[in-house]
């Protein structure tokens, strides 16, 4: 089975529960793989939408899958592992421990 072909008006901002993340790009075959490259903590197993393992509450925005996932989701949920997203998306995911670059803006009084 072949992936669809993704094309961006504009990278999409992955966030944690409001903190930017990272911009999606293709360079990351899904949404998983660069949720990992930044170090957030997310469990997986199967990796291809079929344990569930993944599944992980959106609070807005929207993914598109690579492969029809088998586990089942509420309209609220996705897996990481076998999707990308098509817009801005905020996952309710703890940013602890993860690669935040884009939030190393110091305010100072
Ligand atoms: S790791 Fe199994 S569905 Fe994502």
């Amino acid at each position: 089975m072949s992936s669809p072909t993704l094309t961006f008006n504009k990278a999409p901002i992955v966030l944690l529960r409001g903190e930017p993340l990272l911009l999606y790009t293709t360079e990351h075959r899904t949404l998983l793989a660069a949720l990992e490259a930044r170090k957030v903590s997310i469990f997986s197993e199967c990796r291809s939408g079929f344990c569930g393992a993944c599944k992980t509450r959106v609070r807005s925005g929207a993914v598109t899958y690579l492969t029809t996932p088998l586990a089942e989701l509420q309209a609220d949920e996705c897996l990481p592992c076998c999707c990308v997203p098509t817009e801005d998306l905020d996952l309710d995911l703890s940013s602890e421990g993860a690669d935040m670059p884009l939030l190393r803006v110091k305010h100072l009084a």
